[in-house]
């Protein structure tokens, strides 16, 4: 399959590729057809590596109002409807939920998600549930499930064994709550518990890591500091991390020393977190989204993710990554003209890196993944809402998108 006249991530030129056997077999300008061959004419729009959603929970996506609406919009309040929810979940509810999900993602461009599940019950019916549809669904999406224990290790029931359990039944990643766990205390033990175990079976580790608006939830220096000291940085994940929005700067001074030391990644999830955080101020409210522009400048890796798609943390979401683009350089104030051109990096490149993604990108020799925006670059298909007209995964197409046509009468 020949595709024509295409610009790559921003470039100035408008290139030709060739695919062959599901890989980009070669990349260059005015590649002649041979014969028979089909023939792609994209006009000069946009190819990007496909979209990566690197936080979200489909085991509780679709879910918002059942059973009750979260009324105070906290994180807590959200974690109590959860709770009610929990108790009528099936393998069944949670695949075909999950499994629209993902489908709403794949129509936004998504080919890679890693999705934080909840092990937070006895049954472990939800890690059951997702391994299976990442199996049924490899074809259209690489899935890396985080064994997330929402209600804690070390302040749940068994929290430890259910997390071995997870991890033996194969999740990919290791996850925490350390500001939810009782005590600073038990807050530390839980860090140390999962850094041993995912050392022990090589795991990678996402934490959600001060996803509150206290100045004194300092989880991250104690991970930043366990993966410095395990040499585990590149495979270490701090998600959220919105104390840091309210730490001093002093403080804050200090803590990128060894942030940068450590390598870790971090997630930051915009849309959610500007609902969920400032809930108990006043006036003025804090944004609670995590230092985005400074991490960056400091050249720390950070991706951003949607987190919750229509559920008792955020009632609103339909899995599209640009809308959380959209508002985190808006809450970062990350609006120069190069920060938005470039800002599509935060939902490809950052977030294959932190997922640990191996032959991603538009490169000869790579499996040819990408997708077609209907714009010549990416600060106008973001400005523009512009329709994802292709996704390819490895050289079939397996989402499009007809633009819509809008009339003004005057
Ligand atoms: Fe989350």
């Amino acid at each position: 399959m020949l595709i024509k006249n295409i610009v790559i991530e921003n470039s100035a030129e408008i290139t030709d590729i060739r695919i062959k056997d599901g890989k980009f077999e070669r990349i260059s300008k005015d590649i002649s057809p041979l014969s028979g061959e089909e023939v792609i004419d994209c006009k000069g729009c946009m190819a990007l590596p496909p979209f990566v959603e690197s936080h979200v929970h489909l085991d509780t996506c679709l879910t918002a109002g059942d059973p009750c609406w979260n009324l105070s919009g906290t994180l807590f309040e959200g974690i109590e409807c959860w709770a009610k929810r929990k108790e009528k979940l099936s393998k069944k509810d949670i695949k075909e939920r999950a499994g629209k999900a993902i489908r709403m993602q794949a129509s936004n461009g998504v080919q890679f998600v890693r999705t934080h599940v909840d092990v937070t019950d006895p049954t472990l019916i939800a890690i059951e549930a997702m391994l299976e549809l990442k199996q049924d669904l490899k074809d259209i999406v690489d899935i890396q499930i985080v064994a997330f224990p929402q209600e804690g290790i070390m302040s749940y029931p068994n929290g430890e064994k259910l997390m071995e359990n997870a991890v033996k039944m194969g999740a990919d990643c290791i996850g925490a709550i350390p500001h939810f766990e009782f005590t600073r205390e038990y807050s530390v033990e839980s860090l140390n518990f999962i850094m041993k175990l995912a050392e022990k079976h090589n795991k990678l580790v996402d934490v959600h890591c001060d996803e509150i608006d206290d100045e004194a939830s300092r989880g991250l220096e104690t991970l930043a500091c366990r993966a410095y000291e395990y040499g585990m940085g590149e495979m270490v994940t701090a998600s959220h991390t919105t104390a840091m929005h309210s730490y001093n700067n002093a403080y804050v001074s200090k803590l990128f020393r060894l942030l940068k030391m450590s390598k870790i990644n971090f997630v930051s999830n915009p849309l959610v977190n500007t609902h969920l955080q400032g809930r108990m101020d006043t006036y003025p409210k804090r944004r609670g989204v995590t230092r985005v522009k400074e991490l960056l400048e400091a050249g720390i890796n950070v991706s951003f993710g949607h987190d919750d798609i229509f559920d008792p943390w955020y009632p609103l979401g339909t899995g599209n990554m640009r809308d959380v683009l959209h508002m985190g350089l808006h809450v970062c104030q990350m609006m120069g003209y190069e920060e938005i051109l470039n800002s599509y990096k935060l939902i490809t490149h950052n977030g294959a890196k932190t997922l640990h993604l191996s032959n991603y990108g538009i490169k000869e020799g790579n499996p040819a993944d990408f997708i077609v925006l209907n714009a010549d670059n990416f600060y106008n298909a973001l400005n523009e809402k512009a329709a994802v007209l292709y996704s390819y995964r490895k050289g079939k197409l397996i989402a499009s998108e007809t633009p819509s046509i809008k009339k003004v009468l005057f």
